[in-house]
């Protein structure tokens, strides 16, 4: 098969179901990724004739399409903060609201003196922002918990591939009652959408994400926020800091839970959509 008629299959097969611009960005993807071959290479050289097994590849990713399983699944990686992740059903694909998250922390961080020695960051999943974080704070020492073992596994891999050292555990924090040692940063992306949002939610997030990464329930819906906080109060060094992404519905209950808890200097920014969706506080002594 010619990649002429390999590109017009493709956009006939799924064009009524994603926007024509989805479509573009999905084919060139895959052709980089299945056929190493840019967007521009695919039009330059649309009379070169396909391997069988690149045909079978496409055609496959194809399928997974039509089920609407992201393309970050299908070639099994993302970019997050200028970095390629790995990422697999067993782990969420990583944000751009997070990667404002990060953003700031490196941002505070790089004013800081002594720049932050210990980080920990709390249901890390891709790794994506422990990584990034050790990527960019080269003289931090960069840990991550997360209770999933096959999330663990990929953000593992994801270290070696980012060149960067991360101690990784397998941690259920909601079943912690102290934090191994001190740290000077918290971090924490945890589950936080409620069961109610679900309706409102996309088909392929909904069908193919990892629920355990994704779902509190209604009636408690900020309870690893409680949970880290009370970790932090103890695991934080004096003047350390927690940072958290939240649910956007629910800065408000976030400021209070974090009052209620002792921290100050408490501050809500918003993503780039104005939504309120980060929260900072520090741990005084
Ligand atoms: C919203 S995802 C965040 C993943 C990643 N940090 C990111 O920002 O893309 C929440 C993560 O928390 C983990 N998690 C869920 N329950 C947990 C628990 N009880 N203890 C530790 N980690 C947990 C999930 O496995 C998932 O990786």
């Amino acid at each position: 098969m010619k990649v002429s008629l390999l590109k017009s299959d493709f956009f006939s097969a799924l064009h009524s179901l994603y926007p024509q611009e989805e479509l573009q960005s999905f084919f060139s993807l895959l052709a980089q990724h299945i056929l190493k071959m840019t967007r521009l290479e695919t039009t330059l050289q649309a009379e070169k004739e396909l391997t069988e097994e690149a045909v079978l590849k496409f055609s496959k990713a194809m399928d997974r399409l039509e089920k609407f399983e992201p393309i970050q699944y299908i070639i099994g990686e993302a970019e997050f903060f200028g970095l390629l992740f790995k990422v697999n059903r067993h782990t969420l694909i990583p944000r751009p609201e997070t990667e404002a998250l990060v953003d700031w922390i490196i941002q505070d961080s790089s004013t800081q003196h002594p720049t932050p020695g210990t980080l920990l960051d709390i249901g890390t999943g891709s790794g994506c922002i422990a990584i990034s974080l050790a990527h960019h704070l080269t003289q931090t020492r960069i840990s991550a918990i997360d209770i999933s073992s096959e999330a663990l596994e990929v953000a593992s891999e994801n270290a070696i591939r980012n060149k960067v050292q991360v101690d990784l555990k397998r941690q259920d924090v909601l079943e912690l009652t102290t934090l191994p040692k001190q740290f000077d940063i918290i971090v924490s992306n945890p589950p936080y959408v409620r069961e109610q949002e679900k309706a409102a939610m996309q088909k392929n997030v909904l069908q193919h994400e990892p629920d355990i990464a994704l779902f509190v329930s209604d009636s408690d819906p900020l309870l690893f926020y409680r949970k880290i906080s009370r970790l932090a109060k103890t695991g934080l060094n004096p003047g350390g800091i927690l940072y958290f992404e939240i649910n956007e519905y629910l800065s408000k209950e976030m400021v209070s839970l974090l009052r209620e808890e002792g921290f100050k200097q408490i501050e809500v920014k918003q993503d780039i959509f104005g939504k309120d969706r980060m929260i900072k506080a520090f741990n005084h002594a």
